[in-house]
């Protein structure tokens, strides 16, 4: 049976609605702190797991984690700034914050060496997230392949809490390689909460819903370990510039974050639009900004003022405002951000001390 939503491939999820239902995905609690951003305001982060029992024990200053992990294949692009902003903006709040490197990850299910694996990570991902905000002295970064041995060990012990048909139920078919890759990102998000490193808490794990099925199954091995489940947030994932998935192998259907800004504003000419086919029927029955990933851009990324955004969406209806116009200032928008981008990042790769990353890991 196909899955609907899958964390081995590049998902287009069209009914947040019917996969919440489906999987037991809970709606974001009402909660107005959460308001102040942007992702949880415009509902792109649509539902959760136990976020509100972590809302509740960060609020009570017990013991929380955030972590996540950076899958070290391909290129990044702009659907990964997601999670990093969501990180960034807990960590700015006080949150531990845990980033790990998924080299053996890369490396069973996507050939990758672990040696090109680790240096893509660095170069690429890490870079790009302390371009984005990240502080690396605040935060915890490890990589698969050298972590210690509590670790592995859990890893490895985790095999005898689950079995091959609750595994086929949440995953479908899973190759050795895949039933490794995901004992071991149970082990990256149960690990914290050994006696070995920070004792028993409530870890929270933001992901994009092709995610979730680890999470479901994480969750269950959690209560087998005497662990607390660890608490999710789940974000869409914003859909492909060309129509359809977002995908690292197709160059045309993502801004890259390493992308030159010339090549960007080629990217956002060739998008997808809610355009009509004539200027004069768009004046008569406006455009579509729904369909339309220009639109989408703003939404998720490029307007942070709500009414601005709002404004566009009414005069894009009405016929008042042209796909010429709006790509222009998306562009404008676009190359800013990545040469300020840029800049960062390159005072990022002096600032990182690889050699400390990795042996700090193993303390
Ligand atoms: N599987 C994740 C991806 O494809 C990477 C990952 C590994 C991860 N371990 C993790 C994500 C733990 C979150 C938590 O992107």
């Amino acid at each position: 049976m196909k899955e609907e939503i899958s964390p081995w491939e590049s998902s287009n999820v069209k009914d947040y609605k019917k996969i919440s239902k489906k999987f037991g995905i809970k709606p974001v609690p009402d909660n107005p702190e959460l308001k102040e951003n942007l992702y949880f305001r415009r509902n792109l982060i649509f539902g959760h797991r136990d976020f509100d029992k972590f809302l509740k024990d960060w609020k009570n200053n017990k013991k929380t984690s955030v972590l996540t992990g950076i899958m070290p294949s391909g290129p990044m692009h702009l659907g990964h700034k997601m999670t990093v902003d969501q990180c960034v903006w807990y960590q700015d709040k006080g949150l531990d914050t845990y980033v790990l490197i998924a080299d053996i990850e890369a490396s069973l299910t996507r050939g990758l060496s672990l040696k090109k694996s680790r240096k893509n990570a660095i170069q690429e991902y890490l870079a790009n997230w302390m371009a984005l905000g990240l502080d690396l002295d605040k935060t915890e970064v490890y990589a698969q392949s050298n972590r210690s041995v509590p670790y592995y060990r859990l890893a490895s012990l985790l095999s005898k809490d689950t079995t091959l048909a609750e595994m086929n139920a949440i995953y479908g078919n899973l190759e050795p390689e895949k039933i490794t890759s995901t004992l071991t990102q149970a082990s990256d998000v149960l690990h914290l909460q050994l006696d070995d490193y920070k004792g028993n808490h409530r870890v929270l794990v933001p992901v994009g819903v092709d995610q979730d099925p680890h999470l479901r199954f994480i969750r269950d091995l959690a209560p087998k370990k005497d662990l607390m489940k660890p608490a999710s947030t789940v974000h869409k994932l914003i859909p492909g510039l060309t129509g359809g998935k977002m995908s690292s192998s197709k160059k045309t259907s993502y801004i890259g974050l390493n992308d030159k800004p010339k090549d960007a504003e080629k990217k956002i000419d060739n998008a997808v639009t809610g355009g009509r086919v004539s200027l004069d029927e768009q004046k008569k029955k406006g455009g579509k900004p729904e369909e339309c990933m220009v639109f989408t851009l703003f939404k998720y990324y490029f307007e942070e003022n709500d009414e601005e955004l709002e404004k566009r969406k009414k005069k894009c209806l009405n016929g008042d405002l042209f796909c010429g116009e709006c790509k222009q200032c998306l562009k404008e928008r676009v190359s800013k951000f990545m040469k300020e981008l840029k800049e960062k990042r390159e005072e990022a790769l002096n600032e990182i001390d690889v050699e400390k990353i990795f042996e700090e890991e193993n303390r």
